[in-house]
C-alpha cells in the first residue's frame, strides 16, 4: 500500500542552516498495516509524514501509494488517497463551520468542486450515527460551532474525518499529545477503533513509547532520518519501554562514538 524507496530531504542546502531531515528512508507497509514511529526531536518523523501526504516534495528517491508513484502529485490531489490528523487540535478542523459542516467538508475531499455541502435528512442521520461511536455527546450539538469545542472533542472529531473517505494511508503526528491523559487515552483507543474498522493502513507518530508498542502491529524508530531499529508484531508483542530506551541509548551512544572518531 505504500512504498517508500530511498527517500532524502535536505533543507537549506548548501547553506549554514543545511539540515538533513530525511536520509535514504526505506519503508514498505501492506494493506492493514499499522506502524507506529518512535524518535527524539528533529529524528524526521513528522518530514516522513510531509513526504508522504505531499506538504513537501523529496529530493531523492520514490514514494508511491497503492503501486502509484506520487513524488510530484500535490499534497491536494493526494488528499483523496491520504488521512491525516496533526497534533494541533485547531489544524485538523474549520472552527467557524459546524460540526456537521466539517464533516461534510470531510466528506468531499479530493472530489471536484461544486458539490456543495448541501445536507439532506439521510445524510444527517449519517452523522448522527458516527458521532454517536465517539460516545462525546456530539450527536446533539450537529450545528454547533467546531471553535467551541475541547481539544479532545476536535481531535475525535478530526480522526473521524480522518478515517472519513477510508484513505488508502493514514497519517497520525502526535495527534495526542496535547490532550489531557483521560482524552489522551479516549482518542488513543477511538484510533484503534477506527483503524480496526476500515482496515486503514496507518503511520502513527508518537513520543509516547508504551502507546507506540500497545498500538499497531510494527514499530519503528527513526534517528538522523533514518530508520535504526524496527519491530515486527512477534517482537512488538514482547516490547518493554525499558528495551525501549535501551535501544535509544545505543543509537545516541553509537552515534556520539562515531562522532568522536571522526574527530
Ligand atoms: N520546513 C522546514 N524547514 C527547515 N527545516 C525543517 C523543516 N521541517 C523540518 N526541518 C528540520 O528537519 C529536521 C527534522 O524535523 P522533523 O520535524 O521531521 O522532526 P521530528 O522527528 O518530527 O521531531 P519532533 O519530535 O520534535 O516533532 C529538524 O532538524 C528540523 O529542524
Ligand atoms: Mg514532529
Amino acid at each position: 500500500m505504500l512504498k517508500i524507496s530511498g527517500i532524502g530531504k535536505t533543507f537549506f542546502p548548501g547553506t549554514v542552516n543545511e539540515r538533513r531531515a530525511l536520509d535514504g528512508l526505506n519503508l514498505e507497509m501492506k494493506e492493514g498495516d499499522f506502524v507506529t514511529v518512535i524518535g527524539s526531536n528533529g529524528a524526521g518523523k513528522s518530514t516522513l509524514l510531509n513526504a508522504v501526504s505531499g506538504r513537501l516534495f523529496v529530493d531523492t528517491g520514490t514514494v508511491a501509494i497503492d503501486g502509484v508513484v506520487v513524488n510530484r502529485m500535490s499534497e491536494h490531489k493526494r488528499a483523496r488517497y491520504v488521512g491525516r490528523v496533526f497534533q494541533d487540535p485547531l489544524a485538523g478542523t474549520a472552527p467557524n463551520l459546524s460540526i456537521e459542516e466539517n464533516l461534510s467538508l470531510a466528506l468531499l475531499r479530493g472530489k471536484p468542486r461544486g458539490l456543495g455541502l448541501s445536507l439532506s435528512t439521510k445524510r444527517r442521520e449519517e452523522f448522527r450515527e458516527q458521532l454517536t461511536t465517539l460516545e462525546l455527546g456530539l450527536e446533539d450539538r450537529l450545528t454547533a460551532k467546531v471553535g467551541l469545542l475541547s481539544g479532545g472533542q476536535r481531535q475525535a472529531l478530526s480522526l473521524l474525518m480522518a478515517g472519513f473517505t477510508n484513505p488508502k494511508i493514514m497519517l497520525l503526528d502526535e495527534h495526542t499529545a496535547a490532550l489531557d491523559p483521560q482524552r489522551a487515552e479516549l482518542v488513543t483507543t477511538l484510533t484503534q477503533k477506527i483503524v480496526d474498522q476500515g482496515g486503514l493502513t496507518t503511520l502513527m507518530v508518537t513520543h509516547n513509547m508504551e502507546q507506540a508498542i500497545r498500538l499497531g502491529n510494527r514499530l519503528i524508530m527513526m534517528h538522523e532520518g533514518r530508520i535504526v531499529y524496527e519491530a515486527d508484531q512477534a517482537t512488538k508483542k514482547k516490547l518493554t519501554v525499558r528495551d525501549l530506551l535501551k535501544e535509544f541509548a545505543t543509537i545516541k551512544g553509537a552515534t556520539l562514538s562515531d562522532k568522536a572518531l571522526l574527530g
